[in-house]
This record gives C-alpha cells, structure tokens and sequence, in this order.
C-alpha cells in the first residue's frame, strides 16, 4: 500500500505521516520523505541523509534488484525512514529522480508513507501521487485553510482530509463544503510531536496515547485490518 501525505500550507505533514508510519498495524509502515522543500528528519534526529532519498532513487535508476533495507534509517523512536537530504536542491532533485521511477521498485516490500511536503503546482513530486492509493491532505480546520484545500488541485478520487486540531466546523459540514471526506480528526498533541521531532524521549508507550493512537485508527481503516482484541490502549 502507497499512501502520500501532504499539505496546502506548512502545519503537521511530516510529523501526522511519521506517526502514520509508527502505529501501522501488522507489519512496520516506512516513510519516504519526498518533500522537494526538503527532509526534516535527518536535521530533528542528527542522522545523516545517507544513504537515503538520494541513494534509493539512483538505485531505482539501475537495472538490477533495489535492496530497499539499504536505503532505510531507524530513528531513535522506531521509525523507519528514507531521509531526504534538508536542502532544497538536492531533496528537490532525488524526488524527481525517485518520481522517474517505476513505484513497485521501492514500494512494494513494505505499507509506504510518502511525505510530500508542500503541494506547489510544479512540485517534482506530483506524478508520485498518481501512483498512491490514498492522498492525505494534512490541513487545520479553520476557513482560510479549508478555503486553500478547495482551490488546490488534488485527485478527488483518492484524497480524503486530515483535520489537525479543533476545526471550525463538524466534519460533516467540511466535507460537504470541500468536496472532500474527513479521513480522521487530530488532536493538537506536543508531547507527541516533540517524540518524532527528536527533543523528547519517547517512552515504551508513546504510540499507544494521543495523536499516534488516533492515527492508528485511521491506518486499521486504510489497513482493513481489525484491532487485536484485548489490547491495551489506555
Ligand atoms: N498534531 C500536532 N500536535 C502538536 N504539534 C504538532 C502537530 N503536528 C505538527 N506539530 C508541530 O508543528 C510544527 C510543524 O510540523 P511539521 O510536521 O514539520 O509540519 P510540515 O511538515 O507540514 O511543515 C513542528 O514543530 C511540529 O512539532
Ligand atoms: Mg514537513
């Protein structure tokens, strides 16, 4: 499964996509960041960016097999991620370059989260949402952001909403104003965020309380995959 995540305007794509790839359930999800404006990751965590976008993009490029494990980075709170490198020019170019690619060759072994980033009109990253099977659109729930959402060319047939702290407006409302389904409501959660920003160490149970626990919802849904009974959730 290929899932992309993005936003209109900066507010919580990357670290709504890190904690989607956190709780997938049965097998780990991966993050790709294929953020043209730059990875974040690597910055947050002092790991370096290679191997990473760069390195899975130019071996995408090769005839022979992609050892994709090659190319992944375990973050000190368990996500794996393909970093992308934080300048602009080099992230800029491994997006184009892994968009050249053929999908099924870096994402196929595992459930793959894009990071998009930003959604600008000539984003080297749109013809990577072509091949995704959900594009979630990370926005605030207020007018101006929602008014961005419905001016933004996204694929109506593929793009549900993300709706990032207390909105304006009951979801139902929204998505009959945007055109577009609620995918699932996200709490503002700083402990959360300061986890898979790298300046809190996470706890065994990090992913189990707070905005990961709602995002996990939300991937048994794309999942089709029921909760484990008896788990605890607290
Ligand atoms: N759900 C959230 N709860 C609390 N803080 C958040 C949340 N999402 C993002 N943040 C914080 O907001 C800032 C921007 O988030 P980020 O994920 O980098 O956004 P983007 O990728 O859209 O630029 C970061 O400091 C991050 O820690
Ligand atoms: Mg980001």
């Amino acid at each position: 499964m290929l899932i992309a995540v993005t936003s209109i305007k900066s507010g919580g794509c990357t670290t709504f996509a890190a904690a989607l790839a956190a709780v997938w359930p049965s097998e780990p999800g991966l993050l790709v960041e294929a953020d043209a404006a730059g990875g974040d990751l690597g910055g947050w965590h002092g790991v370096p960016d290679t191997p990473g976008l760069a390195t899975l993009a130019n071996a995408c490029r090769s005839s022979g097999p992609v050892d994709l494990a090659a190319h992944v980075t375990r973050l000190p709170c368990g996500i794996d991620v393909v970093v992308a490198a934080a300048g602009r020019p080099q992230a800029s170019a491994a997006v184009g370059l892994l968009a050249d690619t053929e999908p099924a060759r870096w994402a196929k072994e595992r459930p793959t989260i894009l990071d998009v980033g930003r959604l600008e009109p000539s984003s080297p990253a749109l013809p990577l949402l072509e091949a995704t099977d959900v594009v979630l659109v990370v926005t605030r729930g207020d007018v101006l952001s929602l008014k961005r959402v419905f001016d933004a060319e996204l694929p109506t047939d593929r793009a549900q909403l993300v709706l990032v702290g207390e909105p304006a407006y009951r979801p139902e409302e929204i998505a009959a104003t945007v055109g577009l389904p609620v995918a699932v409501q996200l709490q503002w959660d700083r402990h959360s965020a300061e986890v898979i920003a790298g300046t809190r160490r996470a706890r065994r149970a990090w992913k189990r309380v707070g905005m990961p626990a709602t995002a996990r919802t939300l991937a048994l849904t794309l999942a089709k995959t029921p909760e484990p009974q008896g788990r605890d959730r607290r």
